[in-house]
């Protein structure tokens, strides 16, 4: 089988995390370099440990929503790889469905710049940082959404008022970028991994997953990281979504098909 992403410089953000580090994974498999990026430099480092510290993995720690972290990361790129043809963000704080009623008031402003310079922000400043690269490469942007993209219940108002706004990145910018640069994310639904509450309302982190959601999905299977890749090195691909911009894909295990019937289908199927 041939690699699709062959000798492609991609920028990974979130990289450590339990979906960019299958991203991460897939993108070197399918023959990617890979310039990886997280805050958290030791589960960066372990990442690159269980790889075996291939020579197309390189590796950046920082905070993402920092312009100086952005232009580093670009300059790793170059210094090891070349120009920047991908950009993959799986950056993400969750607000752990915190509702607005229990919000103190006093902590609000900076619990949502905070929710919103990461989950949004982080993005805007790394493609600014790569977008001389991206319009010569004819690159491709892969971006994270969510379910709470486009529906209630997927979070509290602050990460999922934060997810409709990467929806509407994707839009603006798949426009503003055309024709040289595709624009598109992923949308997942729930995944098993331990994410990070905002620092601003003391959150720790915890798991993704609330009890009782697999009966909750349609397709009744939490999906890991590995089974979303594919997704990301299809929308990455040159070849294979060359008609593909302003669009996507959700991965939600089928969580905004199922209308009001539960539990959904039926195990007689
Ligand atoms: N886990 C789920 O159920 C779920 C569902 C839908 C969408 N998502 C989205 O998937 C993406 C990946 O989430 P995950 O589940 O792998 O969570 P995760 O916490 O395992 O991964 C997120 C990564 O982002 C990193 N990060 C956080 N702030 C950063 C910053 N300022 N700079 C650099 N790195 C930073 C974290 O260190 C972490 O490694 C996020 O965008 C999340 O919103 C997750």
């Amino acid at each position: 089988m041939s690699s699709r992403l062959d000798g492609q410089v991609a920028l990974v953000t979130g990289a450590a995390g339990g979906l960019g580090s299958a991203v991460v994974r897939r993108y070197l498999a399918e023959g990617a370099r890979v310039v990886a990026a997280d805050l958290r430099a030791g589960p960066l480092e372990e990442l690159a440990e269980r790889l075996g510290r291939p020579a197309t993995l390189t590796t950046v720690a920082g905070d993402a929503s920092d312009w100086k972290t952005s232009v580093a990361m670009v300059d790793t790129a170059h210094r090891h790889f070349g120009p920047v043809d991908v950009y993959t963000s799986c950056v993400g704080v969750y607000d752990h469905n915190v509702r607005l009623v229990d919000l103190p008031g006093d902590q609000l402003g900076e619990a949502l710049q905070e929710c919103w310079r990461i989950n949004v922000g982080s993005i805007l400043v790394n493609l600014r940082a790569a977008l001389d690269d991206l319009i010569a490469t004819r690159g491709r942007v892969v971006l994270t959404g969510s379910y709470a993209s486009y529906a209630a219940a997927g979070g509290g108002v602050l990460y999922t008022s934060s997810k409709h706004a990467v929806l509407g990145v994707v839009k603006q910018l798949a426009h503003e970028l055309a024709p040289k640069v595709r624009v598109n994310a992923v949308a997942p639904g729930v995944l098993p991994t331990v994410m990070t509450g905002i620092g601003a309302l003391g959150q720790g982190t915890r798991d993704a997953v609330l009890p009782g959601t697999e009966d909750a999905l349609p397709l009744h299977h939490i999906p890991t990281g590995d089974d979303l890749a594919g997704l990301y090195v299809t929308l990455a691909s040159a070849a294979d979504t060359a008609a593909v911009t302003g669009s996507v894909l959700v991965a939600d295990s089928g969580l905004l098909a199922r209308g009001l019937a539960a539990p959904a289908g039926g195990d007689d199927l």
